[in-house]
Formats: C-alpha cells, structure tokens, sequence
C-alpha cells in the first residue's frame, strides 16, 4: 500500500472506529433518559439512574467534535492531496492559503463554542462553525456528487456535522425549557441524523469501493477512455472521484 492510499484509509478508518461506537452509545443513553423521564412522569420510582442524562451529554459532546473531526478530515484528505498535486499552492495560492485558514477558523470556532457560556456568543460560534463547513465543502476538490445529491456523501455529512453543531449549541435550552419544546426539537433533528448517519455509512462504503488503489488508476485510466467515462454516468462517476 502506498502512503497517499495509507492516508484515503484514515478517514473512513476513524469513522468506523471512533464515530460509529460513540453514535452507538449517545442512542443507548438518549432511549434511557427518555424511559427515565417518562417513568418519573408516571409517577413510577424508575431503576434507570439519573446520570444517564449527563453522560448522554457527555459522550453527545464527544460525538460531536468525532463528527466535524471527521467530516473536516475527509474534505482535508481530497482538497491537499489535490492541492500538492496540481500545484495549486503556486498556482492559486489566495485561495489555497484561505482554505488553509479556514480549517484553523473552522477549527476555533467550534472550539469557542464549547467555551461560550453566553447563547449570543454559542449561537455566533455554531453559525461560523458550520460556515466554515459549507465553505471548504465548496472547494472543486471536494467530490459532492451534485448529479445524485439525494444519496450524496458529502450532502448527509454536512448535514449530520451541522445538526451535531446544533445539538452543543442548544444544550443550555434543552435543560431551561419547561415546556420541553426544545427537548422535542433535538429528537426530530437528531431522529433524522441517525438517518444520516445510515446513510454515511451506506454512501462512504459505495464511495471507498469507487477509489481504486493508486498504482490501479492508470490501468483504469488506460482500459476505460475518457470520452466514455463522460457519456456513462456510472464511469463519469469513477473518474470525478479518481481525477
Ligand atoms: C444521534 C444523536 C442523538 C440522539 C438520537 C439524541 C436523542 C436524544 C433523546 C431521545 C433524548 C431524551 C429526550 C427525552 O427526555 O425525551 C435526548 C436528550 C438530550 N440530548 Fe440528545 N441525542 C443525540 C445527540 C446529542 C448531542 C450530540 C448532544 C449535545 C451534546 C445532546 C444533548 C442532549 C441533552 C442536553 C439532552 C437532555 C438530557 C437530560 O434530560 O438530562 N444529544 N437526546
Ligand atoms: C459520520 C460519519 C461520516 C462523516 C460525517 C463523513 C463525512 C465525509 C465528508 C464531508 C467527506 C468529503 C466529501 C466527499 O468526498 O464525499 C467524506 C469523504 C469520504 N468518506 Fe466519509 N464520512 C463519514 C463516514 C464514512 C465512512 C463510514 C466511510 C467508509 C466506510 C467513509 C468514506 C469516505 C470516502 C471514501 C470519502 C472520499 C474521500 C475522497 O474524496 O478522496 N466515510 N466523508
């Protein structure tokens, strides 16, 4: 194995050891602190202990920065090996030193946001955050599969990276709110990000089966002519990934 294919294997590599088992533990918790506060509702005395709630938080803390960590890197992956490649530090080097500061913006405003005790301040810190996303998920490198955008990569994980954003942004909200409104808001938005979730999984395992190995592009390249890669969406596909 090559070290360029080395480094295409660590993104999806901490995806699956790092964000799928914490995914697997905030739900454990999240399903507990539900039947608990039912229960209590109920009047019921419940053997679920209270700390159930504050570890959901915790690991959902923890969930979040394996998230955008992961999402940032799997647009950091295409954008610099693309950048090296096609010189683009010295060719465009406004906008490769901009989307190198962004990643640093990117990366301490999401980090402020944890500070921030202030809702201005962690309202302010969410929006630069998943900005700062959008941005670097705009760059030609990133491949946003904008032909099949319902079952695109790069869609749900900015998608399931903002809504984790947005559950750490109204963490304070959730506990203030008597009426539990914003308690029902973070379970429809985070219902719908284990959609996504689902669906990173099914679309990043299609996706790492489109790459092949460096030393298989140029037999590709060779075997398959451009012009038809361009006429078959299927090849068109292959080459936008293996440009
Ligand atoms: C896939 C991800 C997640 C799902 C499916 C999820 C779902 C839930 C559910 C079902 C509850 C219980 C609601 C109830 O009492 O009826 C809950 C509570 C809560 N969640 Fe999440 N959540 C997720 C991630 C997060 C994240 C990333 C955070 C932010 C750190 C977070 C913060 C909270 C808070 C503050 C509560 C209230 C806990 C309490 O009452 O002590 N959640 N969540
Ligand atoms: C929550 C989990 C995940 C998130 C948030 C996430 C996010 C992203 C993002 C934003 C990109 C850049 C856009 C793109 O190229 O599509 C990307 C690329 C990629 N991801 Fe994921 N991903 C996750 C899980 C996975 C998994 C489980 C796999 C494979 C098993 C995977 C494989 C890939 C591959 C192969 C790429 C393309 C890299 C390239 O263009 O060279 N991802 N991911």
């Amino acid at each position: 194995m090559e070290l360029e294919d080395f480094f295409a294997l660590v993104h999806p590599a901490i995806a699956v050891i790092v964000v799928f088992p914490l995914i697997g533990i905030v739900i454990n918790r999240a399903w507990l602190v539900r039947q608990r506060r039912l229960q209590v509702i109920d009047g019921e005395k419940s053997k679920i202990p209270p700390i159930v709630g504050s570890e959901h938080v915790a690991i959902g803390n923890w969930l979040s920065i394996s998230v955008v960590g992961v999402a940032m890197l799997g647009m950091a992956y295409p954008i610099f090996s693309r950048f090296f490649k096609n010189d683009i530090f010295s060719k465009e080097s406004f906008r490769a030193f901009s989307v190198v500061a962004i990643f640093i913006a990117t990366t301490a405003s999401f980090t402020f946001l944890f500070k921030a005790k202030v809702k201005m301040w962690s309202n302010i810190f969410a929006v630069l955050t998943s900005v700062g996303l959008i941005v670097l998920g705009a760059q030609p490198e990133v491949f946003r599969r904008n032909n099949e955008w319902f079952f695109s990569h790069y869609y749900y994980g900015i998608a399931a990276a903002i809504l984790m954003i947005v559950s750490v942004a109204i963490t304070q909200d959730i506990y203030k709110d008597k009426q539990n409104r914003w308690r029902n808001i973070h379970i429809i938005l985070n219902c719908f990000a284990l959609l996504l979730f689902v669906g990173q999984g099914m679309t990043g395992s299609r996706d790492l089966l489109s790459i092949p190995y460096t030393w298989k592009k140029s037999i590709f390249a060779n075997v398959i002519p451009k012009q038809e890669h361009v006429q078959n969406p299927q090849h068109f596909t292959f080459l936008s990934i293996a440009r």
